[in-house]
């Protein structure tokens, strides 16, 4: 007999997650008026917005402030919209051919101009996340991340790597590129840490300014917006990286003479060098969404700081602001928002605004300042002007953007990024002439050095072969060895033959992007542990070892770097993996790559009092050449073990995303085992069809929907079964969240290891039945009395028949939450 307990309150409200104490605001303190460069052109400029405002309809005023996403719109819907944006999101390519070629980005693009155009109309602005590199383009030259150009504080450098990005850009046909973020992160257990320059504003001011720079071109300078420039964009707006605990999209509580002080600065740099945009953030402040902060977008941004560019909002973010919806928020327009974001609900946004405007909910003043500074940008950037973009003088350029210029170009950035952070006994540089062994998959993992935002949004499902041309760090060791005579090896697990006369371990973080990359401290990530036995090993083989960290922020590595005689943090050093055998080896060259966030001593992330981590193994700043007599620590304290792992006493299997081990799974009787993708999957009979959702944030819940006749599966699953008796032992329980969008009409069940209509499994009907509609519930089942005996491949299943439809996050095992509702037999 199964039966079912109910809870008390089992719905969380998303309204109260997000309810936080708004500070007491001392009087708004004035903002200094960023300096911006002078227009020549300004008044000619004005008169001509004036002059195309006058002639526009509001239908065709209020498709202007609308940005639709290329995957749910086509150039035809733009055009009869008059939608004045489009954009493609992170791993959002023409027609959803990951491998589009340069031809079809500019023949889409030629398709969308020329229906903007259509009547007389204003010429669409296409925009894209090009943040280290043309990164949603295969082939694309991919730069280090944000984090390494900070390291390696280089302005005349980070200009260069702008321009270079705005050239591939500019020549796939797109004039809009939503970088640099210019965040300063506090946190580094935010997972946007590597898309932060640095937690010090001086440098992030300093880059953003040159990024800017070189993606638009120098202001006043003729070039500037020409054949190989886009428009940037400055973002997010404002406080992203001050948000408590580092959390994505959560509330930063700083005082506004902080926020003025400190997290703008990369605001100033980028007005400095003319950015033209600023993208809203999804972050709050004080415990109202930014999305929706009229103070700090309009009297702040615009009128103190005479920001006259626009002001987009970010990805389905206004959806997030009380009493608004992805496609209806009079508050976010009436706050100071020009664009609106609404990737998939562009058609939904058009006609709510176009209501609010005939209403008067947003007024016809709001409309036309939105709308003259959308026309002022598109002006200004010559889109008027010019002629389709296949023919653009920067789309000659047949060849597939990469070329040998670029790629050096990233490979001096990753020479100039690395940080030394030990050194002892002077193990570096190694001599090329030598047998060098290679250690650990990373090494030759190209998606884990690219990182997120490569190919695809979260950089996970690619590889190797999906960046041409990229250089693993093993194949740019086994060159530079080979080239001068010496030898290297690989080895996955650190085992040799031969003995080597140095070993290089490359180990770190697997990619991620946004929420998904928050992690709850900074402890090594699981790829360190056998590194560390490995490096320990080596050690006492005498062999010296120079360990080499892939990672989007500082980590906690003591025991790593006690196991290491050298180690060089690398970041997130993108395609051109030789930059670091450039600097492994003797040659001309030395570090010069200094931290541009504080290295933390323990797990536990530094907090910044008064600018100043609390606590850190190495300050900002920190970092060793070759040349320098300092060696570095030999022995730095370690924290103890418990603290060093990730331990809350959860197991995550699904947050934001399947975790590793275990990876999400659709199946039914045609096809067991189908692997969900970033996108839509199914089954081959469409018996059950999977897409991403959003529940706190976007893109972390799963929405199936079962549609056939036959029973199927939703689960996941590890390649390697996993033994999950001491969880079963330790009372915890398999806790999951649910919203049921269309009620079961049959059975629907829960169990662990369970094929077909999984008949072992707990009925989810009932509790489900019960749920509020739309309302999300969190369901805890004991893993005793649902685990078989023996070690599980897949500890969470949910099978059922169609038709039926809901959306699940959160998958982990922990002691059942209070107002859970809980299963039992
Ligand atoms: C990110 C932005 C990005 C946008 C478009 C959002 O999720 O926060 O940084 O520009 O998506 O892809
Ligand atoms: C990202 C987009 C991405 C999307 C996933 C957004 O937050 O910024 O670029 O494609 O989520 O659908």
């Amino acid at each position: 007999m199964r039966r079912i307990r109910s809870a008390l309150l089992a719905v969380t409200s998303s309204l109260a997650l997000c309810a936080a104490p708004a500070l007491a605001q001392s009087p708004a303190p004035a903002w200094p008026r960023a300096e911006r460069p002078v227009r020549a052109d300004d008044a000619k400029v004005e008169a001509r917005v004036r002059s195309i405002l006058s002639r526009m309809s509001l239908e065709q005023k209020v498709g202007q402030m609308i940005q639709g996403e290329i995957k749910a719109i086509t150039p035809e819907e733009a055009g009869a919209y008059y939608l004045g944006s489009i954009l493609n999101g992170g791993g959002s390519p023409p027609d959803g051919h990951a491998h589009a070629s340069i031809d079809d980005w500019r023949s889409l693009a030629d398709r969308f101009r020329a229906e903007s155009l259509k009547g007389g109309g204003v010429p669409i602005l296409w925009g894209t996340d090009a943040v280290h590199g043309h990164n949603n383009m295969f082939g694309a030259v991919l730069f280090p991340h944000n984090i390494a150009l900070g390291a390696a504080n280089d302005p005349g450098l980070t200009e260069q790597i702008g321009r270079a990005v705005a050239a591939d850009v500019r020549s796939s046909g797109i004039d809009w590129a939503f970088a640099p973020t210019v965040a300063v992160a506090d946190n580094p257990r935010w997972g946007r840490t590597y898309e932060s320059f640095s937690e010090d504003p001086a440098i992030v001011r300093r880059l953003a300014e040159a990024m800017v720079r070189g993606l638009q071109g120098a202001p006043g300078a003729p070039d500037q917006f020409g054949a190989d420039h886009v428009i940037a964009t400055a973002k997010h707006f404002i406080g992203d990286g001050a948000t408590r605990d580092g959390v994505d999209q959560g509330d930063a509580q700083v005082s506004e003479a902080l926020l003025r002080d400190r997290y703008a600065a990369g605001y100033y740099g980028a007005i400095r060098a003319d950015v033209q945009t600023v993208m809203a953030s999804f972050s709050s402040w004080n415990g109202e969404k930014m999305h929706v902060q009229k103070h700090l977008l309009t009297d702040v941004l615009k009128d103190q700081m005479g920001f006259d560019g626009f002001v987009v909002s970010d990805w389905n973010a206004i959806g997030q602001a009380p009493g608004c919806s992805n496609f209806d928020c009079p508050a976010a327009i009436n706050a100071g928002i020009d664009m609106i974001m609404a990737p998939s609900d562009w058609k939904a946004a058009y006609e709510s605004l176009l209501t609010q405007a005939k209403s008067g909910a947003v007024p016809l003043s709001r409309i036309d300042d939105a709308v003259s500074r959308i026309l002022r940008v598109k002006i200004r950037a010559g889109l008027f002007e010019e002629g389709p973009p296949s023919t653009r003088s920067g789309a000659p350029r047949t060849e597939a953007p990469g070329g040998a210029a670029e790629r050096d170009l990233a490979r001096q950035a990753v020479r100039e990024s690395l940080v030394l952070l030990k050194n002892r006994g002077h193990v570096l540089p190694l001599s090329p002439t030598s047998h060098i062994l290679v250690v650990g998959e990373a090494a030759r993992s190209i998606p884990q050095q690219v990182g997120g935002w490569s190919l695809t949004w979260q950089g996970s499902e690619t590889v190797n072969a999906d960046f041409p041309g990229a250089t693993s760090l093993l194949a740019g060791i086994e060159q530079a060895a080979k080239a001068a005579g010496g030898q290297a090896a690989f080895s996955a697990d650190g085992r040799f033959e031969h003995r080597p006369d140095a070993a290089v371990v490359v180990f770190g973080e697997e990619p991620y992007a946004e929420g998904r990359g928050d992690v709850p401290d900074l402890a090594a990530p699981p790829q360190a542990e056998q590194a560390l036995a490995i490096m320990k090993r080596l050690k006492a083989q005498g062999v010296p070892v120079v360990a080499v960290l892939l990672s989007g922020r500082p980590l906690y590595v003591s025991p790593e770097l006690n196991a290491a005689d050298a180690f060089v943090a690398a970041w997130l050093p993108g395609a051109e993996g030789e930059g670091v055998a450039d600097m492994l080896f003797a040659g001309p060259r030395d570090f010069s790559g200094r931290l541009p966030f504080p290295w933390p001593d323990q797990p536990a992330p530094p907090k910044i009092v008064d600018g100043r981590p609390d606590h850190a193994l190495f300050q900002i700043g920190y970092g060793l050449t070759l040349k320098g007599a300092e060696q570095g620590p030999d022995h730095v304290a370690e924290a103890p073990p418990s603290a060093a792992r990730r331990a809350d006493g959860r197991i995550r299997l699904y947050d934001r995303g399947a975790l590793s081990p275990y990876r999400a799974y659709l199946g039914d009787d045609q096809d067991p085992a189908v692997a969900a993708s970033s996108g839509e999957s199914h089954t081959p009979s469409l018996s059950l069809v999977v897409t991403p959702a959003d529940h706190r944030v976007q893109e972390d819940a799963l929405k199936a929907v079962w549609r056939g006749d036959r029973p199927a599966r939703l689960y996941l699953a590890a390649a390697e079964p996993q033994d999950l008796a001491a969880a079963s032992a330790g009372g915890l329980s398999l806790v999951f969240e649910v919203r049921v969008e269309a009620p079961p009409a049959g059975p629907v069940r829960l169990g662990v290891d369970c094929t077909g209509a999984c008949p072992s499994g707990l009925d989810l009907g009932p509790a489900l039945s019960r749920a509020p509609r739309g309302g999300w519930v969190t369901i805890a089942a004991p893993l005793k009395g649902l685990l078989p005996s023996g070690p599980v491949r897949a500890p969470f299943v949910l099978a059922a028949q169609g038709p039926f439809s809901l959306e699940v996050s959160d998958v982990r095992l922990e002691a059942a939450p209070g107002g859970a509702e809980v299963l039992t037999r």
